[in-house]
């Protein structure tokens, strides 16, 4: 093998490091993936009747306060100014999301200044004040009161959960942040935009050196392939972001995730919701919002009678699915300590990413944890001549 790294996966965390490791350490870097093409959730690509850049894993929104990783991502990709907004369609209204004062105040028909809506919303919270919560809905009403949990967390937690509120743990939600403004601006980091090319162009640029070779459809496990699990581990260090359960053969049981579906659909009309994304918060809806791909990019040059939606459902994944959010039960995190456990047997195999190490990651995250491992291990192992540990 003429590699001095496997990265298994091309996602944020596998790309980031093999392009430091290319720049940097003059490694020769093999990337493979199993998809058939590079980016992993991040990816997205032009609707091929409209032009329209879809994302295909679901809405990604880049927004970060982390220095260092604002100034490495805008090496390879401008950003537009575009500022995340989510409203939710909830019994016949529409609301802005998350909840502020814009919210409470339509929602109870009022015009209550922050000091009385902020004694209201305690007021009613209060319902539950002396008694020990037991699930999720408990929790919910004693942090933000009966009528708005009902409105805007009951059904839309269901739908995402497939189960009802009352069977789910408390410690599914350690805060619902109520904003008294009417600041409805999603995220609060100091950087927030989307890549002017799109995701893919960003992506592709960070493996855009001729020290990176990206192999595609290619599954680490597969061993008809040349470059597998059973062929490379031992003989070059490997960085692993596929799945840790998979990796073991699912020695200590499967983990649990969440998946989505989504279902894109190209309409002709110009506009259809007006805004990016559109939550549901009914039950009898069956999807829980509505992605309008052509809002992320009011500066481009779209059709004007044409566009593109993706309604998402979610549900339990089951073997075979995309895993997408950890569920995180007491057996899940029992089993990740076991599967770390393992992991630190692997003498040249480095876990990281969202699903080597079973976390939710957003991008910034997953691209700040990989700087981390570049300076924290990779560095120091290939500088002493080592393997990774
Ligand atoms: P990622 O999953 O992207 O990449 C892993 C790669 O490994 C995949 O390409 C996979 O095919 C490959 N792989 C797995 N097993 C393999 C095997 N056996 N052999 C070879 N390859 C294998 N973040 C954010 O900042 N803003 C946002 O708005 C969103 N939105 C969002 C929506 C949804 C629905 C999800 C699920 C996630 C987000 N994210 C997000 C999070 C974002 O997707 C996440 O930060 C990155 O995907 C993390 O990158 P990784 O490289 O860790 O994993």
């Amino acid at each position: 093998m003429n590699s001095d790294l496997v990265v298994v996966g091309s996602g944020f965390y596998g790309l980031t490091i093999a392009e430091r490791c290319a720049r940097e350490l003059g490694l020769r870097v093999l990337v493979i993936d199993r998809r058939s093409h590079i980016g992993g959730n991040a990816y997205s690509e032009a609707e091929a009747s409209t032009g329209i850049e879809v994302h295909r894993y679901g809405a990604h929104l880049f927004h970060t306060s982390n220095e260092r990783v604002w100034d490495y991502v805008t090496r390879f990709t401008a950003f537009t100014d575009y500022q995340h907004r989510v409203y939710t369609n909830v019994g016949g209204e529409v609301f802005p999301m998350p909840i502020n004062l814009g919210t409470v105040n339509q929602f109870f028909r009022a015009a209550h200044g922050p000091e009385a809506a902020r004694a209201l919303v305690a007021e009613q919270a209060a319902e539950l004040a002396g008694t020990e919560v037991s699930n999720l809905e408990e929790k919910a009403i004693s942090l933000i009161g009966r009528p708005l949990y009902e409105a805007f967390i009951k059904g839309y937690t269901a739908k995402q959960w497939q189960t009802d509120p009352r069977e789910l743990p408390a410690s599914i939600i350690a805060r619902l942040p109520v904003r008294y403004t009417y600041n409805n601006r999603y995220f609060n980091d100091t950087y927030e935009g989307l890549p002017v090319d799109g995701y893919t162009a960003w992506l592709e640029r960070m493996a855009d050196h001729p020290r990176i070779e990206v192999r595609l459809d290619t599954d680490f496990f597969d061993t008809t392939q040349p470059v597998n699990k059973a062929a490379v581990v031992g003989q070059v260090p490997v960085v692993y972001t596929g799945p840790v359960d998979r990796y073991f053969d699912n020695a200590e049981g499967e983990l649990s995730w969440r998946t989505l579906d989504f279902e894109e659909e190209v309409l002709d009309v110009g506009d259809f919701q007006g805004t990016s994304v559109m939550n549901y918060g009914d039950e009898d809806v069956p999807y829980t919002r509505i992605h309008e791909f052509r809002h992320f990019h009011p500066e481009r040059d779209y059709p004007k009678d044409r566009t593109v939606i993706m309604r998402e459902y979610s549900r339990f994944a089951e073997t075979g699915d995309e895993p997408y959010y950890p569920v995180n039960t007491a057996t899940d995190r029992e089993r990740v300590l076991a599967y770390r456990e393992l992991a630190k047997g692997e003498k040249d195999v480095h876990f990281g990413g969202r699903l080597g190490t079973y976390q939710y990651l957003d991008m910034h995250m997953a691209i700040g944890a990989a700087l981390s491992a570049y300076d924290n291990t990779l560095t120091p192992l290939f500088r002493a001549g080592a393997r990774l540990g």
